[in-house]
């Protein structure tokens, strides 16, 4: 009785025009996240920049309504979980609105689905009782074949020894070539050592705004954007990510010239470049060899659930700063001498090589990535004084700052607010008699986004509860009262 009128209920709910958006989040959002990413820090498939619910929609209809288990490869990472069916609650015309909406948010770009589609495919498969293997859907409906990553691009090839880029436009190229699937490849260069390639195509930004291109190569290597050099790789070494470089550059949606420098001296001859950002959901390879994260030779990670600190010179921030390493790859360096935080970062923690053998000699960079730099001046004013800093059981710091006869405690901890994980800050002021002004950031301005969001430069979110924030002269502080605590969440966009 209570499933007819269930079911009578839905179609008549059904009757209406179908928010898709709306169906989305009581149907899908819990498993698959409301942002499309995927719920649980990336447990479920995402259906952002999906193959899946690109091209013909009846693959994703047919997933939809009887279900999916077993091995499926998403996005370059493999899941073999099990989606329920959704034939049985979901009438054709709420499919084809979820799935319009699916196909044409988060960057995601499909024609609309039409509910009699649905109904086509429902009626077409009726007989089938048990859920989809991936297998057995790719063998009637294909992936889509994927636009070529960089457009009209063609190599051309250089003989020559070098250890280092040359003027390559002082060079006359010995061959040039067509490259139809849009891929840099150094694998049919005529030579395997002594030689130089230089790629140029067009590159299509699917929307506005900030990239990221990551490049590595064996030997060196330069990526430029219309004119201008937006990462390089120099002099010669391995490819094994200990010299991999980043770099960001702002792009209008359409598309640009791209020119890749490359030479190789000696040994190996490789290339990886990638890309990120608006309309890519995730790291999208434009050289056939993938991109792979830098790995420490010595890691230092937090173990289990506890946080991890190091004390050694860490580059491009203070000679006494401390880092700590937060379980879940965030990351965190404090100067104790400017009395703030200074770097942020995602990934791996630190790599302990160069200490170990030799301790103090030179700079630590951080070895994860996303590494933003907050400030690098004294966040308050010249009497405040380090005190030192105590751990809680799980390793998570509480930095301590004298300033007069008052103690200012600084608490970070990870955390997930508003389903992204994040580092939380607690500042609490003493009971002194005046205000006090911190230094949030010297050089990222700070824009509100939100009741409590503010934009912190362009990678950071900060949600600031409980204080007041100001912006002046391209600095931004957080206002305290005596005895007040303020919490922020540094995440990344
Ligand atoms: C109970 C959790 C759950 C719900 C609810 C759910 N899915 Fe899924 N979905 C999964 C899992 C798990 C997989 C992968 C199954 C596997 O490993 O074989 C998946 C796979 C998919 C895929 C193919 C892989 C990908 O990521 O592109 C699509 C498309 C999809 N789901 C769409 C939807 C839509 C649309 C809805 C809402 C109508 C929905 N799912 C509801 C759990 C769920």
């Amino acid at each position: 009785m209570l499933r007819t009128a269930l079911v009578a209920f839905f179609s008549a709910a059904s009757l209406q025009a179908q928010d898709g958006g709306q169906l989305f989040s009581l149907y899908c959002a819990a498993c698959h996240g409301a942002d499309g990413k995927g719920a649980t820090g990336g447990q479920f498939p995402p259906l952002a920049g999906s193959d899946w619910v690109h091209g013909n929609a009846a693959r994703a209809v047919e997933i939809v309504l009887r279900g999916l288990h077993g091995e499926i490869h998403v996005d370059g990472r493999t899941f073999n979980l099990e989606m329920p069916p959704q034939g049985a609650v979901l009438a054709d015309d709420q499919i084809a609105a979820i799935l319009t909406h699916v196909r044409s948010s988060w960057g995601n770009k499909a024609e609309p689905v039409k509910s009699e589609t649905v109904k086509a495919i429902r009626a077409a498969g009726n007989d089938r009782k048990v859920p989809w293997t991936a297998k057995e859907l790719l063998a009637i409906h294909p992936l889509p074949a994927s636009e070529p990553p960089i457009a009209n691009l063609t190599s051309q090839i250089y003989h020559g020894t070098w250890k280092d880029l040359p003027d390559f436009s002082q060079l006359e190229a010995t061959n040039v070539e067509e490259e139809h699937d849009g891929l840099i490849s150094v694998t049919h260069a005529d030579r395997t050592d002594e030689f130089g390639l230089v790629w140029q195509g067009d590159l299509v930004a699917p929307e506005s705004g900030t990239f990221v291109f990551r490049l590595d190569a064996d030997d060196a290597a330069r990526v430029m954007i219309d004119g201008k050099t937006v990462t390089e790789v120099r002099g010669t070494g391995p490819m094994n990510g200990s010299r991999a470089k980043q770099g960001k550059i702002n792009l209008t949606a359409g598309p640009h010239k791209i020119r890749i420098e490359f030479v190789e001296f000696f040994g190996q001859e490789s290339i990886a470049l990638a890309w990120k950002g608006p309309g890519l959901p995730s790291w999208r390879n434009l050289a056939d060899h993938p991109i792979e994260a830098a790995k420490p030779s010595i890691p230092i990670q937090p173990s289990g659930e506890r946080a991890v600190v190091y004390r050694n010179f860490i580059a491009d921030t203070t000679p006494r700063a401390i880092g700590i390493g937060f379980p879940g790859g965030l990351n965190l360096a404090y100067s104790a001498d400017h009395l703030a935080p200074e770097l942020i970062w995602s990934g791996y923690f630190m790599d302990g090589s160069r200490h170990w053998v030799d301790r103090g000699q030179g700079n630590q960079p951080p070895a994860g990535e996303n590494v933003v730099k907050l400030s690098g001046t004294p966040a308050l004013p010249s009497e405040a004084r380090f005190r030192g800093y105590k751990l809680d059981p799980s390793g998570n710091p509480t930095f301590m700052v004298q300033i007069g006869d008052q103690t200012l405690q600084d608490a970070w901890k990870p955390g997930i607010t508003g389903g992204k994980p994040g580092l939380v800050r607690s500042v609490t002021a003493g009971n002194g008699k005046n205000p006090l002004e911190i230094l949030i950031s010297d050089r990222l301005p700070m824009k509100q986004t939100g009741d409590l969001e503010f934009d912190l430069g362009s990678e950071i979110q900060l949600h600031v509860e409980q204080a007041l924030v100001e912006s002046r002269d391209g600095k931004s502080f957080l206002k305290l009262a005596p005895g007040q605590t303020a919490v922020l969440t540094y995440r990344w966009k």
